[in-house]
C-alpha cells in the first residue's frame, strides 16, 4: 500500500522530468529512475530502490543500554548484591533485608544458583529483584559471541527454572563488557548491562567498617552500591550500613523501579560525551579493576 501511494507520487514526477528534460527535484533524484525504466512502461520505476531511497527509517533515539547510576527525583537507592547465592551468608542477609523492610538486586551466578536453587526462589519470594551476572563469572569482554551466549544463556535459563523469572538485567563480571557486547545483550536478550557508582571494595579488604565507611560516604540519591554476599564480612557490615542509609533518609528499591525512575539530564551539553555527565566525579567502574 506505501509502495502503491508512492508510485502515484513518483509517476507524475518522472513524465514531468521526460518531457522537459527539467532539472530533478532535489530530493526525489529521478534521473536514475528514468534511465532504468523502459519508456513504454512507466509504473515499473516505483521499484524497491527509490522506495527505500524516498523513506528513510525515522532516525529514533538509541537505547539507553547501560547504567551506572540514576538521575532519580528523589531519595531512592539500590543495593546490589553479586555473586551467589552464598548457602550461609545469602540467607543471613535475607534475614536482615526482611527486617528492615528492605529490597534489594541480587546478581547471581548461574552455577551457583543451580547449586542453591531454593536460595534463589526465597530471593525472589521475598520480593527482590534477581538478575543474570554470567555463569561462571569469566571476563566476558575477551571471549567470543558463542562463549559469552552460552555463559548468558545457561543463566538465564537456571534462572528461571529455580524461580520462574525471565531477568532483563545483567552485570557483568569485573564490569568487563563492550559497547559492542553491551548492544548486542539488548538486541538478543533484552538486557540492560548494569554496572554501579558506588564501590564497597568489600571483596578486596573484608572489612566491614570500611565497606560501610565507603558506602556511607559516597551514596547519593539514584546510587547503585556494589557489594557481595558471599563474603561474612560484607555481611557484618549489613546492619549497621543499612541502618546508616536509612537513616539519612534513603529509601530502597530494585535496580528495575531505580532505572524506571531515572529521567534524562537536565543539563545536556551537546558536545560532552555520556560518560563524562554520567560519572562527574568517580572513574567509570568499568575502568576499575574490581570485584568478584
Ligand atoms: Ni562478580
Amino acid at each position: 500500500m506505501y509502495r502503491r501511494t508512492l508510485a502515484a507520487f513518483l509517476a507524475p514526477l518522472i513524465l514531468f522530468a521526460q518531457e522537459d528534460e527539467a532539472p530533478p527535484a532535489p530530493e526525489a533524484e529521478p534521473r536514475v529512475e528514468i534511465k532504468t525504466a523502459p519508456p513504454a512502461k512507466p509504473m515499473p520505476v516505483a521499484t524497491p530502490l527509490p522506495v527505500s531511497r524516498a523513506a528513510p527509517a525515522a532516525p529514533s533515539a538509541p537505547a539507553k543500554v547501560t547504567y551506572s547510576q540514576c538521575n532519580v527525583d528523589g531519595p531512592y537507592i539500590a543495593m546490589t548484591y553479586d555473586d551467589g547465592p552464598h548457602g550461609v551468608q545469602t540467607p543471613r542477609l535475607l534475614d536482615m533485608l526482611k527486617q528492615r523492610r528492605i529490597k534489594a538486586t541480587f546478581f547471581v551466578v548461574g552455577k551457583c544458583v543451580a547449586e542453591y536453587p531454593e536460595i534463589a526462589r526465597r530471593i525472589v519470594a521475598e520480593g527482590h529483584e534477581i538478575a543474570n551476572h554470567s555463569w561462571s563469572h569469566p571476563t566476558l569482554s575477551s571471549m567470543t559471541e558463542a562463549s559469552v551466549r552460552e555463559q548468558l544463556d545457561r543463566t538465564h535459563q537456571v534462572i528461571k527454572q529455580a524461580t520462574g523469572i525471565e531477568t532483563r538485567l545483567f552485570r557483568p563480571p569485573y564490569g568487563a563488557f563492550t559497547q559492542r557486547q553491551r548492544n548486542w545483550a539488548h538486541a538478543i536478550y533484552g538486557y540492560r548491562t548494569i554496572l554501579w557508582d558506588v564501590d564497597t571494595l568489600d571483596w578486596k579488604h573484608r572489612s566491614p567498617a570500611r565497606t560501610e565507611a565507603i558506602a556511607m560516604e559516597q551514596t547519593k540519591s539514584g546510587s547503585i552500591i556494589l557489594t557481595h554476599d558471599i563474603h561474612k564480612a560484607t555481611i557484618d557490615a549489613m546492619p549497621s550500613l543499612l541502618d546508616g542509609l536509612l537513616a539519612k533518609g534513603f529509601k530502597f528499591v530494585t535496580v528495575s523501579e531505580l532505572i524506571a525512575m531515572d529521567r534524562p539530564q537536565p543539563r545536556k551539553p551537546a558536545a560532552t560525551p555520556a560518560v563524562t555527565a554520567d560519572a562527574p566525579s568517580a572513574p567509570s567502574p568499568a575502568l576499575r579493576s574490581s570485584a568478584r
